[in-house]
């Protein structure tokens, strides 16, 4: 049984300490719709409250606006939390629904002032590169890195959504403390190739979207129906047309596994994720994202439930099922390229 209040554990090999559970904070700004920013600022202080200390955020996320957003949470609480940043992906303010990956040292270099202003810190406690651009060769950009970290302006390294040969290529150029990837009942490709690399040279895995970007709690069941003009989960296949009502029906065992424990759905879903540290034997760290204080709070209460072999084993076969990949264009994921 694990306590986000009382756990925790490190990432990597000297990385930083952190509670068992973190925060994904882009909601509070971006991709999913308004928020209420009171609530959300309230949300960060309970989080706080209840053991939450890795906060995550990326130069992306609202273009810088989230990065200012959790500044003054930030500087207010600096030697209790770790926020982590990532650099690289970006969208243009003329075409929201277009990406820009870049790696290459020059714009490492601009993009870590950035971050760094805009959280008004002296030292990013974990910096990720946040989606590979394969026209870089990793050494290069892992080695800007390196060089961040000496320097000072930045603690320890984290790449997301890479492959376990990416992986692999940038430990061998200066330690890697997180990868960030997808991970969910209903998004487990990283167990092929990433799960294993990850495990084998002792870095943590940091799962993103735990809650199937909240399709796993029930709160919406079709994108186009149910949420806003501007919410990017419109554009993601599963959530949407044929897709999404197929995928709503396999969320029935999640459902009984949950009556069962007298949770909600969310709970379990962040419960199987959890528990991927036992059943694989290494460091994990989900970061759900929230607005809303209940919700922190019911999201950390979900460290305390341990699922049973025969409930693991209910719930093993719903990936395979799902209809519908994660992104539009998977070259953008790690699995995409493996
Ligand atoms: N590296 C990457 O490429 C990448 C990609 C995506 C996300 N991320 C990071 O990962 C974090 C988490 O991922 P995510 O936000 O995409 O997905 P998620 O954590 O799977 O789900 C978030 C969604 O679930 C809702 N939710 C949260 N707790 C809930 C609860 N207890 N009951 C019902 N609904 C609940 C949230 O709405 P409310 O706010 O209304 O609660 C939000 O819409 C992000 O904030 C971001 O920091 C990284």
């Amino acid at each position: 049984m694990t306590d986000s209040g009382t756990t925790k554990v490190q990432l990597g090999d000297g990385g930083p300490e952190v509670g068992v559970q973190g925060l994904g904070c882009m909601g509070m700004s971006w991709a999913y719709g308004p928020s209420d920013a009171k609530e959300a600022r309230a949300t960060l202080e309970r989080a706080l409250e209840l053991g939450v200390t890795l906060y995550d955020t990326a130069e992306g996320y609202g273009a810088g606006e989230n990065e200012k957003f959790l500044s003054p949470f930030i500087k207010a609480h600096r030697d209790e939390v770790v926020i982590a940043t990532k650099y690289g992906l970006t969208t243009p303010a003329s075409d929201r629904t277009k990406r820009i990956i870049r790696n290459d040292p020059a714009y490492i270099r601009q993009a870590v002032e950035g971050s760094l202003k805009r959280l008004d810190v002296d030292v990013i406690d974990l910096y990720y590169m946040h989606r590979r651009d394969v026209n870089v060769p990793i050494e290069e950009s892992v080695g800007t890195m390196a060089e961040l970290v000496r320097e000072g302006k930045v603690k320890h390294l984290g790449l997301s959504e890479v492959t376990a040969g990416e992986l692999r290529a940038a430990q061998a150029v200066h330690p890697i403390a997180a990868v960030q990837s997808e991970w969910s009942l209903f998004s487990r490709d990283i167990e092929a190739h990433v799960v294993p690399a990850v495990r084998e040279l002792g870095v943590a895995l940091v799962p993103y979207s735990p809650l199937g970007r909240g399709f796993l709690t029930g709160s919406f069941a079709n994108a186009d129906k149910d949420l806003s003009e501007d919410d990017v989960r419109r554009t993601q296949p599963r959530f949407t047309g044929d897709n999404a009502a197929a995928n709503a029906a396999l969320l029935d065992p999640i459902r009984s596994v949950a009556e069962a424990h007298g949770a909600s759905l969310g709970q379990i879903a962040l419960a199987w994720v959890q528990q991927q540290a036992t059943v694989h034997d290494f460091t994990v760290v989900p970061i759900p994202g929230t607005t809303k204080r209940t919700r922190v709070e019911e999201n950390t209460a979900a460290t305390r439930i341990v699922l049973t072999e025969d409930e693991l084993a209910l719930l093993e076969p719903i990936a395979s099922k799902v209809a519908g990949d994660r992104y539009p264009d998977m070259s953008f994921a790690s699995a995409g390229r493996e």
